[in-house]
């Protein structure tokens, strides 16, 4: 899809798409034809169309001097029009044009819109997102495409052509994050992430570590060998470095996620319906992936790396087995008393190899716990901090791109039922793993966080969904991407 602008209305067999608020008069819109606000102001009148949000109109309009068609769309009132509206909007434009399959429109963009024309192209954006690129109409090219939308704004040419890289460079990180989550792991397998990782480092010029399974045992990696040890396929610990602080030596914020490619929760099995999402399994990982993939281009003025701890949790003669006990990066020792909470197993390494960094927070994201799901259903991601600063943060960053998350707690109880009779901690509470499942499976990887401003986003229940926003598709969801870059931005 090519978005460009045109400064003026062009006639031809396009959409011309008129976004209008509820309370605006548009009596007279400098740059709109008298024909199409008057075709506005008889809708009205008749209350067939008065601009509520997702109200539309699709019409056909007789004019030599404009395009063929009319798409109004209604954006609602204007003081509720903040991010999330934008982003809807612009979700409800693209959705549009897609099903009366036009190949090209043109949006007016009244001045009043000046500050979200970046989340209306996103959401424009976002709603092309295809889950079924791995048919084969995709190979053969049938798939249906909207291939050109100009933009004709009378907003400042240097502005809205600055919101359109903002959105392209979103988007696009979304829907790459969303492709890693949503493809199976016979695709989106350990080396296909870290091939991914080694991508966007060389496009960036970013510094990157990537640690194979000789190196791991070198250095005592014992959590990611152990979750891996059944798998066909080598583990991996990605590291990426960005620099973007205007003091270079400032300490950077390590964000740390878990890329289980595949969860069969090894001997410890899932049952059927369990297991077949455990593919996105790796989400957090690709969060982080995600981040890295914009950091540069937006131009985020902090130092950050990150850390992806890829491995496939599978099953067979050589897996790791209740009661082995392993010996952690850090030197801590964990008796493996489930083999299906291997998500803290491996955060555990890669959160002692960020130390090394030297980090100012470290922040580990995770599909951790089914328990979160329980707790908080698929809109809020949990947020598990032991430093309410950090935390508070991250939820207002949360709140403010559409991101949302909630608080729960770190109890001095929770970390002592991860206390083992026969290794330092386990890495499940042995008898009541049913309560608080989501506060003690964070509460081990603080056992790896040294006195570090730390806080854990567990989305287990937001990185995939059956009810997609309006934006979104069924599937992965990039929920975190946009806490996160928004936290990165802001604090
Ligand atoms: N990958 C799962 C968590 C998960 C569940 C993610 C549902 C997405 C959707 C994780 O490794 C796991 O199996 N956790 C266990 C923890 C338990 C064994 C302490 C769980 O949630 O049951
Ligand atoms: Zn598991
Ligand atoms: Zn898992």
């Amino acid at each position: 899809m090519i978005i460009n602008f045109e400064n003026k209305i062009t006639t031809g067999k396009h959409v011309l798409v008129v976004l209008v608020f509820e309370d605006e008069a548009m009596k007279s819109v400098k740059g709109l034809p008298d024909k199409v606000l008057e075709f506005l102001a008889k809708v009205r009148a008749n209350k067939e169309f008065t601009g509520k949000k997702g109200d539309k109109i699709y019409t056909y309009i007789e004019d030599k001097n404009l395009p063929e068609k009319l798409l109004l769309i209604g954006l609602g009132k204007k003081e509720n029009f903040k991010y999330r509206a934008a982003k809807e909007s612009g979700a409800i434009i693209g959705k549009t044009l897609k099903s009366v399959k036009t190949k090209e429109a043109e949006i007016f963009f009244p001045v009043g819109l000046k500050n979200f024309i970046d989340e209306i192209l996103e959401g424009i954006f976002l709603s092309q997102y295809e889950t079924d690129k791995l048919k084969t109409k995709f190979t053969k090219k049938e798939d249906f495409k909207i291939e050109k939308i100009k933009i004709f704004t009378t907003v400042e040419k240097n502005i809205a052509e600055k919101a359109l890289e903002k959105a392209k460079i979103m988007a696009s990180a979304a829907d790459f994050i969303k492709d890693l989550v949503n493809y199976p792991s016979n695709i989106v397998d350990v080396p296909y992430l870290a091939n991914e990782a080694k991508k966007i480092a060389k496009e960036n010029g970013y510094g990157i570590e990537i640690f194979s399974e000789d190196e791991l045992k070198k250095m005592g990696a014992g959590g990611i060998l152990a979750v891996n040890q059944a798998s066909k396929k080598e583990p991996k610990l990605v590291v990426l470095k960005y620099n973007g602080a205007k003091n270079k030596k400032e300490k950077p914020i390590a964000i740390v996620g878990k890329g289980i490619v595949f969860d069969t929760g090894g001997l410890r099995i899932k049952p059927g319906q369990y297991m077949d999402e455990m593919h996105q399994d790796m989400a957090g990982a690709a969060v982080v992936l995600g981040l890295f993939k914009v950091l540069k281009k937006l131009n985020i003025q902090k130092n950050v790396v990150g850390v992806a701890a890829l491995a496939e949790n599978s099953l067979g003669g050589n897996a790791y087995k209740p009661s082995d006990i392993i010996t952690m990066l850090s030197g801590i020792t964990v008796e493996i008393n489930n083999t299906d909470a291997e998500g803290r197993v491996v955060l555990g390494d890669a959160v002692t190899y960020s130390l090394k960094y030297n980090p100012k927070k470290i922040i580990t994201i995770a599909t951790l716990t089914g328990a979160v799901y329980v707790a908080l259903g698929h809109k809020y991601s949990g947020l598990i901090s032991n430093d309410g600063k950090i935390r508070r943060e991250l939820l207002q960053a949360g709140k403010e791109v559409d991101d949302l998350g909630w608080p729960l707690p770190l109890h001095p109880e929770y970390k002592k039922a991860m206390e083992s009779k026969v290794a330092d901690i386990r890495n499940d509470d042995k008898d009541t793993s049913r309560s608080a499942g989501s506060s003690k499976g964070a509460a081990f990887i603080e056992k790896f966080i040294d006195k570090h401003d730390w806080c854990h986003i567990d989305i287990a229940g937001t990185a995939f969904t059956d009810i997609p926003k309006p934006y979104e598709s069924k599937g992965a969801t990039a929920s975190g991407f946009y806490m996160l870059l928004k936290f990165l931005e802001k604090y």
